[in-house]
């Protein structure tokens, strides 16, 4: 035996002789090697081969006859008897099935298969194998039962069959492995219960079924197991109490009950049994009475998990868990609801390993104790929601540098959001909603450039949005809804150089109109800006929001037709544009939003067919109420029959065929053809006759027109008036500059008189523009163009430099005529009359808005104060909302201290003192200002200025009603 027959074997066989040089430059006393070659291990191995379907790192591939069984990879042989006594195949991306040869492998001690794709069931052929210390199967795809016969395995200390598709029941004969140390089945789909027999194995350390499906109660005999140190049963459906014996296996470091079904009461005791203990859940079972006050005695504790149990009572000091990082107590009914709940947070000023402290959703009250400014600052989470906790935030939470979430909504918080909390620059989670906070928005919310969250929903905040939110680039979800907000959104929010997911301004006080950049909103699902004052036309960019599922706009003033391009938004589950002044007809494309669960069109102008397919069949997700002119859709609507008229034709031609008729009526042919020769000027008695033929009520009435050489033989011509007794707006607007003189009280223009006014003159443009024959500019608008009557009833005059248009194309419009050169005035022409643009109506409502930017500040827009870049446009827009009443004309104001301080009636104070002039006074303002963009394609049309004022001004005046 040994060297000499090794020597002696034929030369041929290399592998005896690589072995044999081997070994010896191992320098290993070589004895007992020589025909070692047990070919049960090699054909056992071959049959495991066979079995791997897909061996991508090639691990198998140096399993063949041309190298030694025990030079295989992962093969282990014992030194003297070159039998395998460990196969470590472990993370080897190996896919295929045990093959039951491995039971073969008679002088095996480990079997190490973990992390891989091994399928279908583990051998019973494992059991053979007397020898086996190690089993590990952890992390492959393993299914159907465990076998029994494992128990035959008696030498086996160690079993991790955890993640594995694993059935049935834990076989009680594994309770007769009596060396076994280490038992896991951690995520399988084990069903039964834990068998009392592993109350035998007096060797258990660690006990895991961590995610099965396991029933029954703890037994009883587990309560013997001495050395045991991890016991986690988490995640399963266990029920009963915990034996009370368990409680006192000292051994235990780690004891996870947490999502079972598990009742009864901690013992008061706890803290001094279990003296090791590290990790403690009882997380989602159903324990009741108090969190024990030994437990500050437990003080190797790291984890604790008490959330969603039913606790009750007072928490008590922990002031020795000092190693303590983890605690959630979340969704109990922890505290009194009273003053001296939450000292206990001031007993864990010297944990100073903590992380994550939730005790959200319990009844604690009191406030908040200023001692979180000693709070260790490795605390990342800090969630406190749902509670009766009232009082401020104590400025010391902005020591808590690495705070990543904070939750404090549904509270009874109150005061100032602190500007501290800008010193958070980690947090990604900020939730202070539902609670009572006033103020403005600190601006310092802004360095929180982490933040994906932000809820301040539900509160008394007021004031705009900080420009300064704009650094927060990360928010996703931002719920500002339910305060006092104002501004517009335009400026404040869709600048914002972010990309929300979700986006909730509804009931506020925003106004103006909702700006094209919405459109950029790529990512936005949610939209929610309902109940506020915005107004203007659906904007058609939203059509470019393709991921919304939820857009309300309900309640506000918007307006116009819903425009073709919403068309796109084809995952809208939700769509309600109720209580809005929406027009037109209902698009059809809506009936093919598959997706769509509620569409809420009511109380608008809807007119029109009702489609009848889609949402539409469905009377109970279409809700089309207060629409008064309606027609057709499902019958149980209940609305007329549609009948159907030609659709009017808008042509150049008939527009133009009415002019001709019109002017050569009046004056004959030639004009005519004058006025077809493109570019050809009208003779001013022309113009002057046609005007003469304008009626309206709030046009000044034109007598007569003349055109002659006056005395010093200059052309002159001049159109005669109706003469108004009450003189012009810009004596009425400024009187001491009139007169030199201190204004009479009798002089001012109240709030009302000044919104009837600004009425009278919007209607004025809105028939010239739309209502006459042709269009026609004005060019010239300013307060003194505008006369008032013995009823102050405004009365637009001199129509000196109006143009006739002509539609040249639908909605482009250019004028005909430029009989003068002279466009408007300074301060009220738009600015692209002085670079030789064309005049057009969008340039009269530029000269509009400027009159009633005026009108309510009580400064022209030729004001010294008006210079170097600042015009009276973003003067106002600068101040809205918040200095709003620092622009206002202070003889309105005056008006308001002049009637508080004058009556001790209390109805009339709040009318004229009330917030609702101002927030009239607000919306006034954003017209003014969406009236005179620079842009003129961006300027409102004068018909929804006219809508606009009119709601404003019935709103006010049913406010008035209602108080009387
Ligand atoms: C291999 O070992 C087994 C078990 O000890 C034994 O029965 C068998 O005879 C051995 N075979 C060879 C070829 O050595
Ligand atoms: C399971 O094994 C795979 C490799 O097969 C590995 O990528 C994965 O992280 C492992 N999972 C666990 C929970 O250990
Ligand atoms: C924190 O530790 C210091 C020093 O040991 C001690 O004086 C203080 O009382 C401790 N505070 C708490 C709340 O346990
Ligand atoms: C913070 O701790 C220091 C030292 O223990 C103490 O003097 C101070 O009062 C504590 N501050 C608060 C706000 O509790």
């Amino acid at each position: 035996m040994g060297l000499y027959n090794m020597s002696s074997a034929p030369l041929s066989s290399s592998f005896y002789m690589h072995a044999f040089i081997l070994l010896l430059w191992c320098g290993l006393l070589v004895t007992f090697v020589v025909g070692g070659n047990n070919e049960t291990d090699r054909l056992a191995l071959l049959e495991l081969k066979a079995k791997i379907t897909d061996d991508p790192l090639q691990v198998m591939s140096s399993w063949n006859d041309s190298i030694h069984v025990c030079q295989w990879r992962g093969v282990t042989c014992g030194r003297r008897h070159q039998r395998v006594v460990v196969l470590d195949l472990q993370s080897s991306k190996l896919v295929g099935s045990i093959s039951p040869h491995v039971g073969n492998l008679s002088f095996l001690k480990n079997l190490i298969l973990s992390n891989n794709s091994f399928q279908n069931e583990i051998p019973p052929e494992i059991g053979y194998l007397r020898r086996l210390q190690s089993l590990s199967l952890y992390n492959n795809t393993l299914s159907r039962k465990i076998p029994g016969n494992i128990s035959g395995c008696t030498n086996l200390k160690y079993i991790h069959f955890g993640h594995n598709l694993l059935d049935g029941e834990i076989p009680t004969t594994l309770g007769t492995l009596s060396k076994l140390q280490f038992f896991s089945f951690r995520k399988n789909n084990l069903i039964g219960s834990i068998p009392p027999s592993f109350g035998n194995l007096s060797s258990l350390v660690l006990f895991s079924t961590l995610y099965n499906n396991l029933g029954g109660s703890i037994p009883t005999s587990f309560g013997q197991l001495r050395k045991l140190t991890i016991f986690n049963v988490g995640e399963n459906r266990l029920s009963g109490i915990i034996p009370p014996s368990i409680f006192n296996l000292s051994s235990l470091k780690e004891f996870d009950l947490g999502t079972n079904q598990i009742q009864g009461h901690l013992p008061s005791d706890i803290g001094i049994t279990l003296p090791n203990i590290e990790f403690l859940s009882i997380a989602f079972n159903q324990f009741i009475g108090p969190i024990p006050i030994s437990i500050s005695n437990a003080s190797n504790l790291k984890v604790l998990e008490f959330t969603g149990n039913k606790l009750r009572g007072r928490v008590p000091s922990l002031e020795k868990l000092h190693r303590v990082s983890f605690f959630v107590m979340a969704l109990n009914e922890l505290g009194n609801g009273g003053a001296n709940d939450l000292s206990f947070l001031c007993s864990l000023t010297n944990a100073t390993y903590l992380t994550t402290l939730e005790i959200n959703f319990n009844n604690f009250g009191g406030e908040l104790p200023k001692c979180i400014f000693n709070f260790t600052t490795t605390l990342i989470k800090f969630i406190l929601n749902n509670n009766k906790i009232s009082g401020n935030i104590p400025i010391g939470i902005g020591n808590l540098t690495n705070l990543e979430s904070l939750d404090m909504g549904n509270n009874k918080l109150s005061g100032h959001i602190p500007f501290e909390i800008g010193k958070l620059h980690k947090l990604q989670y900020l939730d202070l909603s539902a609670n009572n906070f006033f103020g403005n928005i600190p601006s310092s919310l802004g360095n929180l450039t982490s933040l994906i969250t932000l809820y301040l929903d539900d509160n008394n905040l007021q004031g705009s949005i900080p420009l300064s939110l704009g650094k927060c680039e990360n928010v996703i979800d931002l719920s500002l809804a339910k305060n006092n907000l104002n501004g517009t959104i335009s400026y404040q929010v869709i600048g914002l150089s972010f990309s929300p997911i979700s986006l909730d301004l509804s009931a506020n006080k925003f106004t103006g109109v909702l700006p094209t950049e919405v459109g950029n909103l790529k990512n936005l699902e949610y939209l929610d800006i309902s109940e506020n004052m915005l107004f203007g036309n659906f904007p058609t960019s939203l059509g470019s929001c393709v991921k919304l599922e939820s857009l309300a706009m309900r309640s506000n003033f918007f307006q116009g037709v819903i425009p073709s391009s919403l068309e796109s938004l084809r995952g809208l589950q939700l769509l309600d544009l109720s209580k809005n002044n929406f027009s037109g007809n209902i698009p059809k494309f809506l009936e093919s939003f598959i997706f769509l669960e509620l569409l809420n069109l009511s109380y608008n102008n809807f007119d029109g067919e009702v489609p009848t397919n889609g949402v539409f069949k469905n009377i109970s997700a279409t809700v089309i109420k207060g629409n008064s002119n309606l027609c057709g859709g499902m019958p149980k609507f209940d609305l007329p029959i549609c009948k159907y008229n030609r659709p009017k034709k808008r042509k150049l031609t008939l527009s133009l065929k009415l002019i001709i008729s019109i002017l050569s009526g009046l004056l004959g042919v030639t004009l005519v053809l004058n006025l077809l020769h493109h570019g050809a000027s009208k003779s001013f008695i022309a113009e002057c006759e046609a005007l003469r033929n304008i009626r309206h009520r709030n046009l000044v009435k034109v007598f007569t027109a003349c055109s002659g050489v006056d005395y010093q033989g200059h052309d002159f011509k001049a159109l005669v008036y109706e003469f108004m007794t009450n003189g012009n707006l810009d004596e009425w607007l400024h009187p001491i500059s009139r007169t030199n003189e201190v204004p009479e009280v009798q002089m001012n223009l109240n709030f009302l008189q000044r919104l009837n006014i600004a009425i009278d003159v919007a209607n004025a443009l809105e028939y010239l523009h739309h209502h006459c024959h042709t269009p026609i500019v004005h060019c010239d608008l300013k307060p003194s163009n505008v006369l008032l009557d013995d009823e102050m009833i405004g009365h637009v005059g001199d129509f000196g430099l109006a143009r006739f248009l002509r539609e040249a194309t639908q909605e482009h419009f250019t004028n005909q005529s430029s009989s003068f050169g002279l466009r408007g005035t300074i301060g009220y022409a738009p600015p692209e009359y002085g670079i030789g643009n064309e005049v057009s109506i969008n340039g009269d409502v530029y000269s509009y808005g400027i009159l009633l930017l005026e009108m309510f500040t009580g400064k022209r827009p030729t004001n010294n104060i008006f210079k170097d870049n600042l015009n009276l446009h973003d003067f106002v827009k600068g101040a809205l909302p918040e200095q709003m009443i620092n622009i206002v004309d202070p003889i309105i104001l005056w008006e308001r201290e002049d009637m508080e301080t004058r009556t001790n009636d209390t109805h009339i104070q709040n009318q004229v003192g009330s917030p609702k002039i101002l927030e009239c006074l607000i919306l006034i303002f954003g017209i003014g200002v969406s009236c005179s963009v620079e842009s003129p394609r961006e300027r409102m049309n004068i018909s929804d200025v006219v809508a606009q004022l009119h709601l404003i001004r019935d709103n006010l005046l049913r406010t008035r009603r209602r108080q009387e």
